[in-house]
């Protein structure tokens, strides 16, 4: 039988009984359980395989509830949290004690967002608790953009996926810190550092393991299909050198038709970059069923939500 559902009344009961549950988001597909409840908190990370040092992010259902969570909320987190909220950015700031630390791989901050999709924000509005949720893979794998790819990960694992249709994002969150008030980007994600530049003027981006020792889950390697990827700018040289392998190629908007080509995914004909990003990654999922020897990704431009697509690209290419 599937696990696939729309009952929400389902997912509050399995959550009030500290059960976890994966859910929609904007974003991606989350794993969800009551924060405060060792019990689902430790079956997320044993779901995920996820190791216990790379912390959670929490979701709340709206902007009064983060004063219980968390205290000296600087002036530019609360500018961005109005512009941005219900929707796809995380601050991390520093907790308050009602935090577990379970949650927060043992750190004294947390990171929180209210996640913008109407069957996630009925669910939060009626359980009293948040939801601490990773997104709903294994550990290293794709995210899921679908209830379908929860259920291929998971569907003797969980109970339940609460369906809400594809993700319209496709890509996480963006995830900012602060350092001496001024707000750090630790992982670029759906919301463009452009849109947060023309909220809060300037930002820090800082997502490099190197870089960012306070963002413990940005490993190198990460949202990766099992087929062997390699992200290029040059198409043509990059077909040529693989050439007489089985290839799939996942493109921005090339025309270009090659017999060299098995399998192939153009990501937006008409060169949009939130239509591009909210494809990505069932692009990925499709492209790793087809049983190629490479997948070959172009690069998109690096401006806007670009910026983020090829942050996760390059991640996929990592081995
Ligand atoms: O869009 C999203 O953010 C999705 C949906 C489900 O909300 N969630 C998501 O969670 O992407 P996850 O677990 O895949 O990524 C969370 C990342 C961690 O890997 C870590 O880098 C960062 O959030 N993080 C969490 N708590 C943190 C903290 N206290 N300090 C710094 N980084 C933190
Ligand atoms: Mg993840």
């Amino acid at each position: 039988m599937s696990i696939i559902s729309k009952d929400i009344s389902k997912a509050v009961k399995l959550l009030n009984n500290e059960e976890i549950v994966a859910i929609p988001t904007e974003t991606v597909y989350g794993l969800a359980g009551n924060i405060y409840s060792e019990k689902a908190v430790k079956a997320i990370f044993e779901t995920k395989q996820r190791p216990f040092f790379n912390p959670l992010i929490v979701h709340i259902p709206n902007i009064e509830y983060l004063e219980t969570l968390v205290e000296d909320i600087p002036e530019k987190a609360k500018l961005l949290a109005e512009a941005f909220w219900p929707g796809p950015i995380t601050l991390v700031l520093k907790k308050k004690s009602i935090i577990p630390y379970l949650i927060t791989g043992g750190k004294d901050t947390v990171a929180v967002r209210i996640p913008n999709h109407p069957m996630t924000l009925e669910l939060l509005a009626t359980l009293d608790f948040p939801l601490a949720a990773p997104s709903a893979n294994p550990f290293n794998r794709i995210s899921p953009t679908t209830a379908e790819h929860v259920e291929g990960y998971f569907k003797n694992e969980i109970k339940m996926v609460l369906d809400g249709g594809p993700c319209q994002k496709g890509i996480e969150s963006t995830i900012i810190g602060f350092e001496n008030g001024e707000p750090i980007v630790y992982r670029l994600g759906s919301t463009s550092i452009e849109d947060l530049e023309a909220v809060v003027g300037n930002v820090i981006i800082k997502n490099k393991k190197e870089a960012a020792p306070e963002a413990p889950g940005m490993l190198e390697r990460h949202y990766a299909p099992k087929t062997k990827t390699v992200l290029t700018s040059h198409l043509t040289k990059t077909l040529k050198d693989y050439k007489g392998l089985r290839i799939g190629l996942l493109t921005y908007n090339d025309i270009l038709n090659n017999d060299a080509i098995d399998f192939k995914i153009i990501l937006s004909e008409s060169k949009n970059l939130e239509e591009a990003a909210s494809k990505l990654y069932d692009a990925l999922h499709q492209l790793d069923q087809q049983n190629l020897d490479i997948i070959i990704a172009e690069q998109l431009p690096d401006y806007g939500l670009g910026k983020s697509i090829n942050d996760r690209l390059l991640r996929a290419t990592k081995s």
